[in-house]
């Protein structure tokens, strides 16, 4: 991750229609429609999808994505239909750290399209970015304990489950406790043998 030129990375992936990129100027529409559309999933266990959600929130997540995608700090990622171009959800790379090569991995799909393997596909190619491409070698997963659907996803990318955190997360001001999963890159994983 230290010797990565962010300028030389690839800014998208595709797999099987999907297709994951780094956020750009115009999707704001596209962001604001499914997030709207997903107060009843996503909005259960992610504060920031809720009906206050609109243009100017989708405008400052785009301006910070792109932001810090520039200085390798996270590398936040629109799902898109690699046909359509129709915004589909957002996957990341958040919470880098350099000391031991580990982020975080986030995803959420907008509403109409859940249930179709987007969530899988989409954390699959990110995993594949983080370490084919950052060379990270970790990748944590923190779902909460109740969300079946974001543990199924983890188990699906391969993860592997490291156990309980309580009160590890929140949502609406209350804490949740957390399944924790995590996905080691091949290289890591022989260095450990
Ligand atoms: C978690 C999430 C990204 C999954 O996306 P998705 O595209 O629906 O995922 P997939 O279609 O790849 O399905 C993954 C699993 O979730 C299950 N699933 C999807 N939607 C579901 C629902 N509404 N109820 C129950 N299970 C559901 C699928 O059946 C599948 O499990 P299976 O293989 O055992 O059948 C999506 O549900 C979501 O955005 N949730 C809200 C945000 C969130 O929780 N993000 C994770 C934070 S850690």
């Amino acid at each position: 991750m230290q010797d990565i030129d962010v300028g030389m990375l690839p800014t998208e992936r595709e797999t099987n229609g999907i297709s994951i990129r780094k956020y750009q100027a115009g999707d704001a529409a596209g962001i604001v429609e499914s997030v709207q559309e997903s107060i009843a999933t996503v909005g259960t266990w992610l504060d920031w999808c809720n009906k206050a959600y609109g243009n100017a929130e989708a405008e400052a997540w785009i301006a910070h994505a792109t932001d810090t995608w520039g200085k390798a700090e996270q590398f936040a990622f629109a799902i898109v239909d690699a046909t359509s171009g129709d915004y589909l959800g957002g996957v990341g790379l958040n919470r880098i750290d350099i000391e031991t090569q580990s982020a975080n991995l986030g995803y959420w799909i907008r509403q109409s399209y859940q249930g179709r393997g987007v969530g899988t596909q989409a954390a699959r190619l990110a995993v594949g970015y983080a370490f084919e491409l950052l060379k990270l070698t970790r990748i944590e997963i923190v779902c909460g304990a109740a969300n079946r659907p974001s543990r199924r996803v983890a188990e699906k990318t391969g993860a592997r489950y490291e156990g309980l955190a309580s009160g590890r997360l929140t949502a609406h001001g209350k804490p949740l406790d957390a399944a924790v999963y995590s996905i080691t890159a091949p290289a890591a994983r022989r260095t450990a043998a």
